[in-house]
């Protein structure tokens, strides 16, 4: 009798814990699931012609003036400020929307004035940016908004 009375709480403890991992591992697959289909939800790629050569031309000049300082003209960057093309770029920005970009971009430079630009010109300056890593310009300009933004991948795989 006593001897099951010190087996019961054991053989609780071991049901909770069990309920608990079958619970973590239900929600894990749960987000992994929700991350799956987020990724099928975005239908648009860098590679659809996300931006107009119009506006790459003006994030051309906007970059010239707010960042080539630190990151180059050539967009390579100088020892402290990375690189914004090739592997660097797709390093850092591959599987990202491209309102991560965008945001961060607004959020933290130039470094040393943030956010100081119009929404506008930072999304000028993404669509140079996209120009730069050789992703193709299409019909419609890039918009200034977060919302849409998310929606298109960043992706280095031609579709
Ligand atoms: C005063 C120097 C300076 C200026 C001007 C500047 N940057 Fe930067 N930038 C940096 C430094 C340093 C880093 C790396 C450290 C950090 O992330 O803060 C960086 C990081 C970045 C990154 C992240 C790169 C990565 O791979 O993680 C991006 C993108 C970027 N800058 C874009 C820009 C753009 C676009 C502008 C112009 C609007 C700009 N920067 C202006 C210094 C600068």
């Amino acid at each position: 009798m006593r001897r099951q009375a010190r087996f019961t709480p054991l053989l609780v403890r071991a049901t909770v814990a069990c309920l608990t991992c079958t619970a973590v591992a239900a929600g894990s697959t749960g987000r992994a699931r929700d991350q799956d289909a987020a990724r099928t939800r975005v239908s648009t790629t860098v590679w659809d012609g996300v931006y107009t050569t119009e506006q790459a031309d003006r994030g051309k000049t906007l970059y010239g003036q707010s960042c080539a300082s630190c990151h180059a003209g050539d967009l390579r960057g100088d020892g402290t400020a990375p690189s914004l093309i090739e592997e660097e770029f797709s390093f850092q920005w591959s599987d990202s929307s491209v309102a991560e970009l965008f945001e961060q971009i607004r959020k933290l430079m130039p470094s040393d004035r943030p956010n100081s630009l119009p929404r506008q010109s930072y999304a000028d300056i993404v669509a140079f940016i996209l120009q730069s890593n050789k992703l193709p310009p299409g019909e419609k300009p890039l918009p200034p908004d977060a919302d849409a933004l998310a929606k298109i991948l960043i992706t280095m795989k031609r579709r």
